[in-house]
């Protein structure tokens, strides 16, 4: 399946060299014994690194995990539920203090900005839950997402209508009243209205069927052809790594293995833990 030749996708899940392993190409897997010095990504695009972090004063979900996405590529992660999946993307994204590690965008220590900070740096983020504005129209949630810009939105808002025509025919439309995967939409152009140069999405499929899924994924590449960085979480583990330049599986806050796409989808015990065989 995932040998078949597939002009669209051919050229992702395989085209980077591991960065755990340099010049190994295999699977990292996660060790322990604290005997490994941890994996430096000093060139990534987008790091986040060594993470360890929980809510106010709980314990830690985040064990010193390390994501990274190179510049107009795809990362995903995926991993069971309660694995820590959304806390590292709001780590990465600012919105949880971090107890070690840090976070470095395009070579700079981002760690201790804020979530606006790192907007203003070229990052957006479309987080898991409640994610548009329900009572507002389409239109209106796009220009919402433009609440740091100071220029021209009209150009970006017929580029995200573009990407996704059927928004431009419900603009007018509370967003509440649009499908799961029309709403889903709206909340990935409303992130774009930024401009960004890094695309975070928490679980953009989620509760959408298999065919609106693939469309999404499409419209995800197509993003990061135009040199946009996308890291992704994702419950469709299969599809998803399909596309993947690069996948994390994340066990308990923790690197349980790490590979492009393609290695992932291939690896034995990857398949039989979290892939369903
Ligand atoms: N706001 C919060 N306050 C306290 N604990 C939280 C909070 N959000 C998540 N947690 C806890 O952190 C752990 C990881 O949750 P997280 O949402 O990051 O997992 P996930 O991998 O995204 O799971 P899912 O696949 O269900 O989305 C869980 O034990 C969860 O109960
Ligand atoms: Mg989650």
């Amino acid at each position: 399946m995932t040998d078949t030749h597939d002009p669209l996708h051919d050229d992702r899940g395989n085209n980077d060299a591991s960065i755990v392993k340099p010049g190994g190409g295999g699977l990292h897997v996660a060790d322990n014994s604290g005997t490994r010095p941890a994996p430096r990504l000093t060139d990534a695009f987008l790091v986040g690194e060594g993470m360890v972090g929980g809510y106010g004063r709980g314990p830690s979900i985040l064990n010193g995990c390390t994501i990274a996405a190179e510049k107009g590529q795809i990362a995903v992660i995926v991993g069971p539920n309660g694995a820590g999946k959304s806390t590292a993307m709001k780590a990465v994204f600012g919105m949880l203090d971090l107890r070690q590690g840090s976070v470095r965008l395009n070579g700079e220590d981002i760690t201790r900005l804020s979530p606006q900070a790192r907007v203003a740096k070229g990052m957006a983020f479309v987080p898991q839950v409640r994610n548009i504005f329900a009572s507002m129209t389409v239109e209106e949630n796009l220009e919402m997402g433009a609440f740091l810009r100071r220029d021209d939105i009209r150009g970006t808002i017929e580029q995200i209508y573009d990407l996704f025509p059927i928004l431009k025919a419900k603009r007018r439309q509370p967003a509440g009243e649009l499908s799961g995967g029309q709403r889903q939409q709206v909340a990935v152009g409303r992130a774009l209205m930024t401009q960004p140069s890094v695309l975070m999405l928490d679980e953009p499929t989620a509760g959408v069927s298999p065919i609106v899924m693939d469309e999404l994924f499409d419209r995800i590449i197509e993003v990061a052809r135009q040199g946009i960085t996308i890291l992704m979480v994702e419950q469709n583990a299969r599809q998803a790594l399909e596309i993947a330049d690069r996948g994390y599986v994340l066990v308990q806050g923790g690197n349980a293995f790490t590979g492009t796409g393609k290695e992932l989808l291939a690896d034995p015990q990857v398949r039989k833990s979290f892939l369903g065989g």
